[in-house]
C-alpha cells in the first residue's frame, strides 16, 4: 500500500523532474517507480503506480495534487451530478492501461502486478468534498437528503470502475485491489444502506475478469462483517482489530491481507520484528494470509526499516 512513494529517495528523484500528474500520465515512468520498491526490497508483488483519482479524467473532472488532491469544482447538486460525463475508460484512461503494459514488460514475470481502483464511495467523496476530508459532511449530506441522486452517482461511478478494472486486466494486471479508504465515514447501518450494494456489484463484476479481487474496506472493525458478504477473494484488514479476531469475523476459509500499523515502522528493529512475527503467527489461522501494512506507508518512514520488515516476514 503506497509501497512506491515519497519515503524512497529514488522516487523523490523522479518527482524532482515531473509533477505527480505527469508521472501518472507517463507509462514508462510509472513502470520505473512501480519497480523501485521491488528492486530495493524484494517484495512479493508490485502494485501499479497510479492513483484512485485518475478516473476523474473519464468524468471530465479536473483534479490537481498539492500533494493532497484538490477538485476545483466539487459535485454537490443534482445539476452537478447530471453534468458529469462518463466516457469509456479506453478513451480517457488509456495511459493507465499503457502503464500496466509497461509495468508487465519491466517486471518480466518476476512478481505479479496488482491493478487497483477506489471503491465507489471513497471515489465519490473526493468529488463531493473537493478533496480530502475529516467529516465527509457534504458526502453524507447528499446521501441522507438526496439518496436517489447519491445512489445514481455511485451507480454511474461503479459502472465506470468496472470498465476501468476490465481495462487493467486486459492490459495484464494479475490481481485487482479495491480501496475503500474512508469506509468509516458512515455508521455501519448507513454503510449497508447507501454504500454496500455498489461495493458488492463492483466486486462481483470485477470477479468475472478472472483474477483475484482484494477488497480493502478500511474503517472500523464492524465493516469487516459487511466485507465478508461480498464475493472478494481476499479481505484487507486495517490495524483497528487484531488479525486473529478479524479472521474469526470473516471465517477461516477466507484469505486475509494486512494488518500492521504503518507507524510500527517508526519503532526499533526489535519492535518491528516482534509485531511482524505476531501478525504472521495470527495469519496462520486463515486459509491464506498476505502480509501487508494496514494502510499506506508514511512518507517519513526510513527505507531501512522497510527492508528489515520484509526480511523478517520472509524469514518468519
Ligand atoms: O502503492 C503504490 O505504490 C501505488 C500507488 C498509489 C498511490 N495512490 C500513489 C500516490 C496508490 C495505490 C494510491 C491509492 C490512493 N490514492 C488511495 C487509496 C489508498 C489509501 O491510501 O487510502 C487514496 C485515498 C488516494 C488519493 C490520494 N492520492 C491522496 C489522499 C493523496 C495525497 C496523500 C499524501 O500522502 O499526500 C494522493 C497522492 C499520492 N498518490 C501520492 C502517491 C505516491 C503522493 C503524491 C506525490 O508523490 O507528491
Amino acid at each position: 500500500m503506497r509501497q512506491a512513494g515519497r519515503y524512497l529517495p529514488e522516487y523523490r528523484a523522479v518527482r524532482a523532474k515531473v509533477s505527480f500528474e505527469e508521472l501518472c500520465r507517463t507509462p514508462e515512468l510509472c513502470a520505473e517507480v512501480t519497480l523501485q520498491p521491488i528492486d530495493r526490497f524484494g517484495l512479493d508483488a508490485a502494485i501499479l503506480f497510479s492513483d484512485i483519482l485518475t478516473v476523474f479524467d473519464a468524468m471530465g473532472v479536473e483534479v490537481v495534487f498539492d500533494p493532497s488532491p484538490v477538485v476545483a469544482k466539487p459535485v454537490r447538486t443534482v445539476a452537478d451530478v447530471n453534468a458529469l460525463r462518463f466516457a469509456p475508460a479506453a478513451e480517457s484512461l488509456h495511459y493507465v492501461f499503457d502503464a500496466v503494459r509497461a509495468c508487465k514488460r519491466a517486471l518480466a514475470d518476476r512478481v505479479p502486478l496488482i491493478g487497483f481502483c477506489g471503491a465507489p464511495m471513497t471515489t465519490a467523496s473526493y468529488l463531493i468534498e473537493g478533496g480530502s476530508s475529516k467529516e465527509f459532511a457534504h458526502t453524507k449530506a447528499m446521501a441522507f437528503t438526496e439518496p436517489v441522486v447519491f445512489g445514481q452517482l455511485l451507480e454511474r461511478i461503479t459502472t465506470l470502475l468496472v470498465d476501468y478494472l476490465r481495462g487493467q486486466v486486459e492490459a495484464g494486471a494479475d490481481a485487482l485491489q479495491i480501496f475503500e479508504s474512508w469506509g468509516a465515514a458512515f455508521a455501519p447501518e448507513d454503510y449497508r444502506t447507501f454504500v454496500l450494494p455498489h461495493v458488492e456489484r463492483l466486486v462481483a463484476e470485477a470477479k468475472a475478469f478472472g483474477v483475484p479481487v482484494i477488497l480493502f474496506l478500511r474503517g472500523n472493525a464492524s465493516l469487516l462483517e459487511q466485507a465478508k458478504g461480498t464475493a472478494a477473494d481476499v479481505l484487507g484488514v486495517d490495524w483497528s482489530i487484531e488479525l486473529s479476531r478479524a479472521i474469526e469475523v470473516v471465517g477461516r476459509a477466507r484469505v486475509v491481507q494486512g494488518n500492521m500499523d504503518p507507524l510500527t515502522l517508526f519503532g526499533s528493529p526489535e519492535f518491528i520484528e516482534q509485531k511482524a512475527r505476531s501478525i504472521v503467527a495470527q495469519g496462520r489461522a486463515a486459509a491464506g494470509h498476505i502480509f501487508n501494512l494496514g494502510h499506506g506507508i508514511s512518507r517519513h518512514t526510513d527505507p531501512e526499516r522497510v527492508r528489515h520488515l520484509v526480511d523478517v516476514v520472509h524469514r518468519a
